[in-house]
């Protein structure tokens, strides 16, 4: 499918447990259609690692797989937002993560706190990966990222082509400090308490499309492309 780049597209949701692929398919979407990954994640471990005032807040929250307050987080996202870059779209990736985010959200969208030149009231759409429990042990435990352009590789599914570099710039392949076993269960036990309620009011609003995270990415990638042309169409 050929790139767009002139449309406004979403803001497109991507939710989804821990390892079911978000990441890998919102930077596939953002070169696609040239518009922001907006991921939380990364966005806190940036700041863990700059050692801001909120990575210094989110730190120890996030080394136990719990989740960052939601006045934190929103916060962030808002700031975010304001940037030029998201004036077409954007993808949001691990958020919104609680009920009071997605709420948060959607008075954001309905410009009741958003000052950008570019007030969006567009609805998200909120897609969600749906991913096998043991297919997501193996994608958490086999991740390896790299440090220098964020690219995602996995030893058992997509691995490097040399050992532990990353095929674009040669970085040393590193493991996220939240990807060790005994961090792997808190942070999938706050999915299925915090925010699984969010698919299921984006569900009731009928906002919510869920695609079969288990297939190959490119088949994944497929899937979710559809939904968005579906939506734009
Ligand atoms: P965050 O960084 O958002 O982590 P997460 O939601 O746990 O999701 P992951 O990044 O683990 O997985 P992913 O779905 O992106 O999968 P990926 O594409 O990498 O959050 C980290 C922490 O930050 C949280 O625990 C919390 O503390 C805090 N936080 C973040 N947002 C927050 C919020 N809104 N509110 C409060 N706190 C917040 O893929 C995983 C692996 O599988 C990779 O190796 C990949 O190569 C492989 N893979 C992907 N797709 C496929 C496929 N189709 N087939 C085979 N392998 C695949």
């Amino acid at each position: 499918m050929a790139q767009e780049t002139s449309r406004d597209v979403g803001p497109i949701v991507l939710l989804g447990p821990p390892g079911a692929g978000k990441g890998t398919q919102a930077k596939r979407i953002m070169e696609h259609y040239s518009v922001p990954q907006i991921s939380t994640g990364d966005l806190l471990r940036y700041n863990v690692a700059q050692g801001t005032e909120l990575g210094q807040a989110a730190k120890a929250v996030m080394a136990r797989g719990e989740l960052v307050s939601d006045d934190l987080v929103c916060t962030m996202v808002r700031e975010r937002l304001k940037q030029p870059d998201c004036k077409r779209g954007y993808i949001l990736d691990g958020f919104p993560r609680t009920a009071a985010q997605a709420g948060w959200l959607d008075a954001l969208l309905d410009s009741k706190l958003f000052d950008n030149s570019r007030p969006t009231r567009a609805w998200p759409i909120v897609i969600r990966l749906d991913v096998d429990y043991n297919q997501l042990l193996l994608r958490i435990t086999g991740r390896r990222s790299c440090p220098t352009c964020g690219r995602i590789y996995n030893v058992h599914f997509q691995p490097p082509r040399t050992d532990e570099a990353c095929d674009s710039d040669g970085s040393k392949l590193v493991t996220r400090n939240d990807d060790r076993l005994e961090v792997i269960q808190p942070r999938l036990a706050a999915y299925q308490e915090q925010t699984r309620p969010v698919a299921d009011y984006y569900q009731r609003t009928g906002r919510l499309v869920s695609v079969n995270g288990d297939l190959p990415v490119d088949d994944v990638t497929d899937q979710i492309y559809r939904v968005i042309e579906d939506h734009h169409a």
